[in-house]
């Protein structure tokens, strides 16, 4: 569910009209429904209400990073999963609580562990051994006990992008679950640690509960068996993962997933953390684009904006789909994705590569230059992704509540972009 929508021949964002952001703000810009991430941050929480006790949901930072949207769930009761001291630097100026922080990631420095410690997070999400003796030896020089849940692998496949695959064994995350004894007990040693809790993240848009019931099977097997050093743990981070809709309506709703999961929770007396990133934010932002140029090539017609790989990298990075459409006349079909491959239209960036793409092969439209056009779902791993290649500036960002639009973060300028640099000659 969205708040995007065609009336009277153009796509609005809740009230705001698309046309007039675009024409306020400029483009490329992310605009972004206030309205929709509440109705997602409530729907997941109330989902998983009937655990033992309510979950923590850490909003994972990844997904987008920005200070307004951090601020707004940390308004809703939301923690944060964040895997940089960037990250947690981002969740601190928005107001977050550090107690309902969770860090995972597999290359923590030194210098993230000490600054997380000070903070005084929740729990270090930790992937491997000499990590483990790390965060010991931060811990200690601070006189400061960490609270560690261990980051297993339990080899399932979640059956997604190869790209964003991440609880199989071959993967570079977390702790093989027959090492996993080994490790509690070497935790059990160290003064510096104590493990509180099991974590697992087995991959991102999913879209099926299967995978994650299987996951948590292991991992409840392996703690039921009774291992040294299970008897302390209290929580269990299930990871994120859950799917939005891309094309048209593939993803679950977040009850089908709660269904299968929360009876294998029941009656454990473990305290639960989810991280959703994409579920909260993916279907909540909508990239503004100008077609710049319009031109033939044979049969096919090429229309060029000016929002490209740089701003929205996943199409480039995973081939992966967005619906575009025009923010002028009707909506979009909502079978558009079952066509692709038979339009004649591709929509790309302007960036000097050929897989900068918005969407290829799509029916769409006559386009004419000037034309403004929107890229769906484009949330959650959108700005956060952007960069400056071919030294663009990054798109502004818009949060639209009700009629209300806030600029929540400006378009770059030429001096953003020259800023860092400094002439050696
Ligand atoms: C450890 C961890 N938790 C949560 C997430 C969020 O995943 P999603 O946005 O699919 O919910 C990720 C994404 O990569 C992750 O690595």
């Amino acid at each position: 569910m969205d708040h995007f929508a065609y009336r009277d021949g153009r796509l609005v964002c809740d009230e705001a009209p698309a046309a007039e952001l675009a024409e306020r703000f400029g483009t490329p810009l992310y605009v972004y429904c206030a309205r929709t991430i509440r109705h997602h941050f409530r729907v997941l929480r109330d989902a998983f209400a009937a655990l033992d006790a309510p979950p923590l949901l850490c909003y994972s930072v990844k997904a987008n990073s920005n200070l307004s949207l951090l601020r707004l769930l940390h308004g809703e009761g939301a923690g944060f999963d964040v895997v940089s001291g960037g990250e947690l630097l981002r969740v601190r100026a928005a107001g977050g609580d550090p107690k309902k922080v969770v860090y995972a990631g597999v290359g923590k420095s030194t210098r993230e562990i000490h600054e997380a410690l000070a903070a005084g997070i929740l729990l270090f999400n930790v992937e491997a051994e000499t990590e483990l003796e790390r965060i010991d030896a931060c811990a200690r020089a601070q006189n400061a006990v960490a609270g560690v849940a261990l980051r297993l692998n339990p080899d399932v496949d979640p059956k997604t992008h190869r790209y964003i695959t991440t609880g199989k064994k071959e993967n570079k995350f977390g702790i093989n679950l027959d090492r996993a004894e080994r490790v509690l007990r070497h935790a059990q040693e160290l003064r510096g640690v104590e493990c509180r809790g099991l974590h697992i993240h087995i991959g991102s848009q999913i879209t099926d509960p299967k995978p994650y019931v299987e996951a948590i099977r292991r991992v409840l097997d392996y703690v039921a068996s009774g291992a040294p050093g299970t008897e302390r743990v209290r929580w269990l981070d299930i990871g994120g993962g859950f799917g939005v809709h891309y094309r048209s309506q593939e993803a679950l709703p977040a009850a089908a997933f709660a269904q299968a999961i929360v009876p294998e929770l029941a009656g454990r007396g473990l305290n639960v953390i989810l991280e959703p990133g994409r579920f909260i934010m993916g279907n909540a932002g909508i990239l503004l684009t100008r077609a710049v140029t319009v031109k033939r090539s044979g049969e096919r017609r090429f229309v060029i904006c000016d929002a490209g790989m740089n701003d929205l990298m996943r199409p480039a990075l995973y081939q992966s789909y967005h619906r575009v459409w025009p923010a002028a006349g009707q909506a979009p079909p909502a079978d558009q994705g079952a066509r692709d491959g038979h339009g004649h239209v591709d929509v790309v960036g302007p960036i000097c590569e050929s897989g900068d793409f918005l969407g290829n092969d799509r029916d769409l439209p006559e386009v004419a230059e000037g034309d403004l056009l929107a890229v769906f779902s484009a949330g959650a791993y959108g700005m956060s992704m952007a960069s400056n290649y071919n030294t663009r500036p990054r798109p502004a960002e818009v949060l639209v509540d009700g009629a209300e639009a806030r600029l929540i973060r400006r378009r770059e300028s030429y001096d953003d972009l020259l800023g860092p640099e400094r002439e050696c000659l």
